[in-house]
């Protein structure tokens, strides 16, 4: 059924979109040492974060910008991600990353005072305040380092990977929205 293996590179209509209840599984942890196929797949859903960034290819290809994309939104119910993306320092961050785990996540939440978005939601179509947690330590197989690693992050970094990782639990950013009123936000939460 799933063909994206196969043509190497993620073409816009694999990608898929909400409400399909494709989204809402809950993927499976992947063996270690990762599979080729894993492998692979983490590759394509790499270049594809990548490629989007690059407005010429984007354009030509008619694919939508993206600092992450897990496995799931392109059909694979498997626990792996792909991040790439500028910090708030400009630093470059790079992740292919297999079963993160938290071990960390602060009693702070944060918020992105511009909403979230998401290649399996449609732009625009719900907006609204995501509360997440500030600071987070995550335990991951990253491919780019061929280890185990716990990663730190705080702010816009921790809100990129917490997003990520809640595909792969079948969460949306748009499940966190405050139902009846989606601006809806608490005094103690940090804006980012
Ligand atoms: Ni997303």
């Amino acid at each position: 059924m799933n063909k994206v293996l196969k043509q190497k590179h993620i073409k816009n209509e694999d990608i898929i979109i909400e409400p399909n209840e494709i989204l809402k599984q809950v993927s499976q942890e992947v063996t270690l040492p990762l599979s080729k196929d894993d492998r692979n797949l983490l590759r394509i859903l790499y270049n594809h974060v990548s490629n989007s960034q690059d407005p010429e290819y984007a354009k030509k290809y008619n694919i939508r910008a993206a600092v992450g994309i897990a496995a799931i939104q392109i059909g694979y119910a498997k626990r792996l991600l792909a991040i790439k993306v500028l910090d708030e320092n400009n630093k470059q961050h790079k992740y292919m990353l297999a079963n993160p785990k938290y071990i960390y996540q602060s009693e702070q939440m944060a918020y992105l005072a511009n909403g979230e978005g998401c290649l399996s939601v449609e732009t625009g179509k719900y907006d609204g305040i995501v509360p997440r947690h500030y600071h987070i330590k995550v335990e991951a197989y990253n491919f780019f380092t061929n280890s185990t690693e716990t990663i730190e992050l705080t702010g816009y970094m921790a809100i990129v990977l917490q997003h990520e990782m809640d595909h792969l639990d079948g969460i949306l950013y748009i499940d966190k929205i405050n139902k009846l009123n989606p601006y809806l936000k608490k005094e103690e939460w940090l804006e980012v």
